[in-house]
């Protein structure tokens, strides 16, 4: 009754506190601030409470003693209330830790939104033994955790990186549409939909539209959504996902590989460099070290090789490209032959005991998009590769997906055909080779793909802010 009583009322006689963020605080040592947040730890003793708060930027030790922890509101706080703290900010005392290395001693508080308690209390609707399904209703809440959000953190500043590096590398950032009425990826994994009465797409990649701004703009990137109607319930499958893409005009196949490669090691040096992404990494992923270049590059005849000395099989398919089974209804497993699909099980294993970044390169043109530039036939041969490179990682496999394109009006019509597009409707993409064609390849990188590599996640629904798969749109 008596602590219901105690009313806090700020001192003004102090010197006026400094309202700042988490993470800027050192620079106010010693001085009297002010700081929002939620509550995200909470310990509450006699005659003390010790409580993390939490802003977005970081977290703070914070102790309530005296008149300011006898209020009603002190004695009933609960986690992930938000409050507003007044005090001095002090540097812990030698052999003591607290993030920053300094606490708040506060002098005055407020309690700007109470969470519940009891039944309804944080922990009680989400905790480590919560289910995965109910976890991904609650992936407002998951976002909340010091796991969730450095990962999200760590994210930003991978896009960060990613644009010093292109700016650096005089590559321009565009905007292309996530409405389409192309298809790049072929029509399987198409999100159709109803435009204005006429049948539009969420885009797969945004490589046409690059293609397009190589006369206009030179070499130029996009991060972009893109759309995947893949009914994949893999660790590595997203039905959106941010598409990290990029075209450069008058390369060769090298170039594009080495570009690639200098891309991401640099993107990851910037973050290495950087003392609060370099800690995120090391969070997240204690084992982590930038990989040496240059990547290794196996052709795609070398790795069905690769394979079969490794034992690694793939399932036999009927006609119907239905797996076969045995009596004990187990697939039958048949050695790799050229001209198979590598999938994803196989890709893995391989990424796995390689251990480092690997490109494979040169897929036989049936596996492959229709805009994908051949590489020179080999005599005696029958089976016409692609300039193609897929860049593997340890732990996700696939991570980028690139090519030259066919750069020849004539060929091109021909991919067309071969492939069962109607011509009418990439008019615009063909004017391309009609009207000052260049060699030039691109590149599309999955964000997410990347990030779970980096922070090594084990799947990339940890790694998109509010991951979509098969049936799952919410929240
Ligand atoms: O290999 P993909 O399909 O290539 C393209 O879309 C090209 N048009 C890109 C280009 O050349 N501009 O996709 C590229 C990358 C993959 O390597 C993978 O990292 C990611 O996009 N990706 C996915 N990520 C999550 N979920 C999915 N369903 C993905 N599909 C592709």
């Amino acid at each position: 009754e008596e602590s219901k009583s105690i009313v806090l009322v700020e001192d003004n006689s102090l010197p006026k506190a400094i309202k700042a963020k988490i993470s800027q605080l050192t620079e106010h040592r010693s001085k009297r601030v002010r700081v929002a947040g939620w509550v995200h730890r909470l310990r509450q003793q006699k005659d003390i409470t010790f409580l993390t708060l939490r802003d977005g930027t970081g977290y703070l030790q914070v102790v309530l003693q005296g008149r300011v922890n006898q209020t009603y509101h002190a004695l009933t706080l609960t986690l992930e209330s938000t409050v507003e703290l007044v005090g001095t900010l002090q540097v812990v005392p030698e052999g003591k830790t607290a993030p920053g290395g300094h606490e708040l001693v506060v002098d005055y508080w407020q309690l700007v939104g109470a969470a519940p308690g009891a039944d309804d209390a944080f922990t009680n609707r989400l905790n480590e033994r919560t289910n995965p399904s109910i976890q991904a209703d609650l992936r407002h809440l998951v976002i909340r955790g010091e796991t969730a959000s450095a990962v999200l953190r760590l994210r930003s500043a991978l896009l960060t990186a990613f644009r010093q590096t292109y700016a650096k590398h005089s590559i321009l950032e565009v905007n292309p549409p996530c409405l389409v009425q192309t298809m790049v990826e072929g029509g399987a994994t198409l999100f159709k939909l109803n435009y204005y009465g006429q049948d539009a797409f969420l885009t797969q990649s945004s490589q046409l539209y690059l293609e397009t701004c190589l006369p206009s703009l030179g070499d130029v990137f996009c991060v972009q959504e893109s759309f995947r109607a893949e009914n994949s319930h893999t660790r590595r499958h997203l039905s959106e996902y941010t598409h990290l893409e990029g075209e450069l005009g008058f390369i060769n196949f090298d170039d594009l590989m080495t570009h690639i490669e200098a891309v991401i090691c640099e993107s990851v040096d910037i973050l290495l460099a950087d003392p609060t992404s370099a800690a995120l990494i090391k969070q997240l992923n204690p084992k982590f070290q930038a990989p040496s270049r240059p990547f290794l590059r196996i052709s795609y005849v070398d790795a069905i090789t690769w394979l079969n000395e490794h034992g690694i099989k793939r399932p036999e398919e009927d006609k119907d490209g239905n797996p076969i089974k045995d009596e004990n209804g187990k697939d039958v497993m048949v050695d790799h032959a050229v001209g198979d699909d590598i999938a994803e099980a196989a890709e893995r294993q391989m990424t796995d005991i390689i251990g480092k970044p690997v490109f494979l390169y040169g897929f036989p043109v049936e596996l492959k998009a229709f805009y994908m530039k051949k590489m020179p036939k080999e005599e005696g041969s029958d089976l016409v590769f692609t300039e193609s490179c897929d860049l593997l990682m340890p732990n996700v496999g696939e991570i980028v997906g690139g090519s030259m394109r066919i750069d020849d009006y004539d060929e091109l019509i021909a991919a067309y055909k071969r492939e069962g597009i109607d011509p009418s409707g990439y008019y615009w993409y063909t004017d391309q080779r009609k009207y000052g064609t260049c060699t030039h390849g691109g590149y599309g990188m999955g964000v997410e793909r990347l990030l779970a590599w980096l922070a090594d996640r084990y799947t990339v629904r940890e790694c998109s802010l509010y991951p979509r798969w098969p049936e799952r749109a919410t929240p």
